[in-house]
């Protein structure tokens, strides 16, 4: 690879004891032993019906066994709905799986890593549509359509059809409003500002309870907490965007954007109580056009922590609003415009590139937090690999953790490397991103070094919890180890 990594500066074992990084940190309800934070990482492996897999299980464990500070488990739905093969927390009967997750965790780390779930609630996306179909089927047809295709405001819904479907793009372009032209072209996707759907406008009274239940669940299983997913493309970043334009007291102004998520951490402390750390991740940029910006995240983190959140994880992009047109029969995926490169940069991406990109925004969300609350510890992510970037990043004062999470894909155990003083043995992620593509595909979620088999020492394999590799039996599922000491 032609791509310059920084320089990594790795420090000796007894400097890596004396660091910033791997000192202790309060985070709510409980201390984590360090600073080091792996961020959630959807892997898909769990069953369409979002059971925990032992593949879940083993790849939970795999980051165990680096014993970050905190592991956080990916996006997890609160509503038992069917959503591919993403986890799900929205009925008891989830709550066994998830604590043999847990239990792994607490043996492999040596009960050395701290535990939350994030919890997500998405709106629903359908997949690009064929011409035919889309015209033939599912468009719902008006008068407005009868009037662009020149037919009486009797004309049956067939003829209507047929008409649209003689017409060119261009034409269909003048006959289609802008939401059919988007569910034509990128698929139908809902937004938090149709309060015309009952589903959507009830939102406010459904969302708190729903994220209440998971939580009380999450805790149930035995985990530490829960993170609140208040980022990227899903409902309650919608809720606090700048393209919120709600009338009901839900939308326009910050405050007003604000009220939903902090009625759902309301409602979730009261259900867990002060045992449980209760945090989010949040943008501190949508990187879309009239959306929220750092001015308007400082002031919400500002208000989360005044509300008693316990930690604030910063994040930004990955919106659907720039995404990529799908191809056909495929959804829109919210990490292929330029808000999702922001998500989660590459090599490839402008000055100054991916290294430490997103600190700012972290650094001027944790100035506001800490104006208000100066014991809520705010994380910082997006392009973290190295010692001497974590380290620097928290010295400076951008952010109280740091979260590393294609790093700790490539190398779960660069963290204990870097403790051990064993740094130069790290197997460092190239930020090229084959992961987010596997991502993209919905396909189990690998790193492409780890089928470099002669990067390390494989006298010790991985515990075999579940199968070893990938459906595609192309690609090693879990991470090769290296001897730590
Ligand atoms: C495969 C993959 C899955 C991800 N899944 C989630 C997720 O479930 N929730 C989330 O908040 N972020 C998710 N992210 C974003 C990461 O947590 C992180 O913010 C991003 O990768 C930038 O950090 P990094 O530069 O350390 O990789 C995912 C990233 C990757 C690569
Ligand atoms: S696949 Fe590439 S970007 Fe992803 S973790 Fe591995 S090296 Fe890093």
């Amino acid at each position: 690879m032609a791509h310059d990594l920084p320089q990594a500066r790795w420090p000796g074992a007894d400097e890596a004891l004396m660091s910033r990084l791997f000192s202790p940190v309060r985070v709510g309800a409980f201390t984590a032993r360090t600073r080091t934070w792996v961020p959630a990482m959807v892997p898909w492996r769990s069953t369409e019906e979002g059971d925990a897999t032992p593949e879940v299980v083993d790849w939970y464990g795999r980051f165990a066994d680096g014993r970050p500070g905190v592991l956080v488990v990916e996006a997890t739905g609160i509503r038992d709905v069917p959503s591919g093969p993403l986890l799900r927390i929205g009925d008891d009967r989830f709550v066994p799986g998830l604590r043999r997750l847990v239990d792994e965790v607490r043996q492999r780390s040596a009960g050395e890593t701290r535990l939350l779930v994030q919890l997500i609630d998405f709106l629903s996306i359908r997949r690009r549509p064929d011409r035919e179909r889309f015209l033939g089927r599912f468009l719902e047809i008006t008068d407005r359509h009868r009037a662009a295709v020149g037919l009486e405001s009797s004309a049956p819904e067939e003829s209507v059809r047929e008409a649209l479907l003689s017409l060119d793009d261009d034409e269909l372009r003048g006959a289609l409003n802008a939401r059919e032209l988007e569910a034509l072209e990128y698929g139908a996707r809902e937004r938090v500002t149709d309060t015309h759907l009952p589903h959507i406008a009830e939102l406010p009274r459904t969302l708190p309870d729903l994220f209440a239940d998971a939580a009380a669940r999450a805790m149930a299983a035995g985990f530490d907490g829960v993170e609140l997913h208040f980022a990227h493309a899903y409902t309650m970043a919608s809720f606090l965007s700048a393209r919120n334009t709600r009338e009901d007291g839900y939308g326009g102004s910050r405050e007003g954007r604000v009220r939903l998520a902090l009625e759902v951490l309301s409602a979730v402390r009261e259900r867990v109580g002060h045992h449980a750390t209760v945090g989010c991740r949040m943008l501190g940029d949508e990187v879309i056009e009239g959306g929220t910006r750092v001015d308007d995240a400082a002031w919400f983190a500002a208000r989360f922590a005044e509300a008693g959140m316990d930690f604030v994880s910063v994040s930004k992009g990955g919106k659907f609003e720039d995404a990529r047109q799908p191809k056909v029969g495929a959804a829109a995926y919210p990490y292929t415009g330029e808000s999702g490169h922001e998500c989660m940069p590459t090599v490839r991406i402008g000055a100054p590139g991916p290294f430490g990109r997103n600190l700012p925004l972290s650094r001027a969300i944790r100035e506001a937090v800490h104006a208000v609350a100066p014991g809520v510890p705010v994380v910082g992510c997006g392009g973290i690999g190295t010692f001497s970037e974590a380290e620097d990043a928290i010295l400076r004062g951008d952010c109280d953790i740091v979260a590393a999470a294609r790093q700790s894909l490539a190398d779960p155990d660069w963290w204990r490397k870097v403790v051990l003083g064993r740094g130069e043995h790290v197997r460092r992620c190239l930020y090229t991103n084959y992961c987010e593509g596997l991502d993209q595909k919905h396909k189990e979620v690998t790193c492409q070094l780890w089928d470099r088999r002669d990067l390390d020492d494989e006298e010790q394999p991985a515990p075999r919890l579940g199968r070893e590799m990938s459906h595609d039996g192309k690609r090693r599922l879990l991470p090769p180890r290296a001897p730590l000491s």
